[in-house]
């Protein structure tokens, strides 16, 4: 039996909800919008994030006002702001403290999702627009880290761009285009600024309502990974789903007041956080003259970066020994219309790498880490969600591949030397064997049973 969500027909409110289904939105969305009850410490991470997002847009409209998108004058317009607008240093502290803290929150939110299998079935969308949200707050990242015009900002723009050169064909000419001029320039900074405060929010905002759709229309998962939905009293309400509202709405706030505290410190006490969150190079005026001694991207970035700068031309050679593998594998294990497909798609592969540097290959891999992550719900075929009822090996590959990200993120924090260019190599790898193995690992060992009913402990 489906919810029937009744609605107001007297007074203003009824007048609004004859004419606007304002009752019947906030029943279905908010006050009746049923989550299980077993919700823990991994699920602030989704408001929170609706927060910073706030956050970013409120004291992005007020940068704006003051900030002026000109090669000549952004640098000093931004200084302008931490000096003489009043309370301008606060508004910005919030905006490149929010950027950073902005990942923080998505990197947890999206390793919850890991944890429980939030993105299998029915949630595979809620997780695509997740990944799409992802790409975005990336870019929204590398469009606004430009705007300061500091050494960093500049030569981040010049490498990253440039990147792109790389990709046979038409990649010289792709990044002239993405830069509209043969170095970064006014032209660059300008066009930056409009993807910036335009472009990517309104698609971000776009994204993260298609997010919550998708996930009210199925409804939320939960630490056990079972469907409450299965389980209905005779009212039609899932019997361990509560109201999000007062239940959540509260817990949420919980959440919230402690991120406050945790953000409010940064800002107040270190908002360069030591240089992960704001550099020393970019506060240095932008000089196309003078490369800094080591250009490394912001933290958030820096796992990635680490996986571009790990392919080097002998891990290329790997590297096609693998594909050569898989093909091979392919080949022995081909079945019907595929036979020969996968095989020859490696072949062309391997043929494609031999004659392109390893530059392209380093994009191409640092691409697939962060497309990889979209294909996630047809990867794992557990046949349970929740890491809690999975073998114990699982949890060690977990493990293995969280502690591999994050010594990639920490190496691309870092110049590269041999020793750590190998373990970047090796990480990398772990990185692409825990997607690419996912079909057969997740199937392996012995899986506990989940409970008929989600488990609980009133507190
Ligand atoms: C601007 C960024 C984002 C916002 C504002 C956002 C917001 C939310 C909110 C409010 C929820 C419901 C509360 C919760 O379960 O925590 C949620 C759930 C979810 N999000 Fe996001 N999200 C964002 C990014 C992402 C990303 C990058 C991914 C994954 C790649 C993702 C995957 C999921 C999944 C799978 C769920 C369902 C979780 C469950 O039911 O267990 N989200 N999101």
């Amino acid at each position: 039996m489906a919810i029937d969500h009744e609605v107001e027909t007297t007074g203003l409110v009824g007048w609004i909800d004859r004419r606007f289904p304002m009752t019947s939105t906030w029943k279905k969305h908010v006050s009746e919008y049923y989550a299980p009850k077993n919700f823990n410490f991994w699920y602030f991470f989704g408001s929170l994030a609706l927060l910073v997002l706030v956050n970013q847009i409120v004291t992005g409209i007020f940068l704006t006002m003051n900030y002026k998108p000109d090669s000549t004058l952004a640098f000093a317009s931004v200084e302008y702001i931490m000096r003489e607008v009043p309370w301008g240093w606060l508004i910005r502290y919030m905006h490149s403290t929010g950027a950073s803290m902005f990942f923080v929150v998505v990197y947890l939110h999206m390793f919850r999702g890991l944890l429980y299998g939030s993105y299998r079935k029915p949630r595979e969308l809620v997780w695509v627009f997740g990944c799409a949200i992802f790409l975005c707050l990336m870019a929204e990242a590398f469009f606004g880290y430009l705007l300061p015009w500091g050494q960093m900002s500049f030569w981040g723009a010049q490498v990253i761009v440039n990147l792109f050169s790389a990709i046979p064909f038409i990649g010289p000419d792709l990044s002239l285009w993405i830069r509209g001029d043969y170095v970064v320039s006014d032209v660059t900074l300008n066009r930056f600024f409009a993807f910036h405060v335009i472009a990517i929010p309104l698609v971000l905002i776009g994204l993260v309502v298609a997010h919550l759709v998708a996930l009210h229309e199925v409804g939320s998962n939960n630490p056990d990974g079972i469907e409450i939905k299965a389980k209905k009293g005779a009212d039609g309400i899932p019997l361990d789903g509560i109201p999000f509202h007062p239940y959540y709405s509260v817990h949420d706030f919980m959440g919230v007041s402690v991120f406050l505290m945790i953000f409010a410190a940064i800002i107040f006490f270190a908002p360069e956080m030591g240089g992960y969150f704001l550099e020393a190079n970019n506060f240095i005026p932008a000089n196309p003259l003078q490369t800094p001694q080591e250009i490394a991207p912001v933290w958030y970035f820096t796992a990635f970066y680490a996986m571009l700068r790990a392919t080097t031309d002998p891990f290329k050679i790997v590297l096609m020994i693998i594909v050569a593998l898989l093909g091979l594998f392919a080949l022995v294990r081909a079945r019907g219309k595929w036979k020969l497909g996968l095989p020859v798609l490696a072949v062309l592969v391997v043929l494609a790498m031999a004659f392109t540097e390893s530059k392209f290959w380093g994009v191409v891999v640092m691409g697939g880490a962060v497309i990889s992550l979209f294909f996630l719900p047809w990867l794992d075929r557990s046949p349970v969600k929740s890491i809690r009822y999975r073998p114990f090996f699982h949890k060690v590959f977990y493990g293995i591949f969280v502690l591999a990200f994050l010594t990639l993120g920490f190496l691309g924090t870092k110049p590269p030397s041999p020793a750590s260019t190998l373990i970047a190599q090796v990480c990398a790898l772990i990185y692409f064997a825990f997607f690419l193995g996912m079909p057969v690992w997740t199937r392996l060992g012995t899986f506990k049973q989940p409970p008929e009913r989600v488990r609980f402990k009133p507190h």
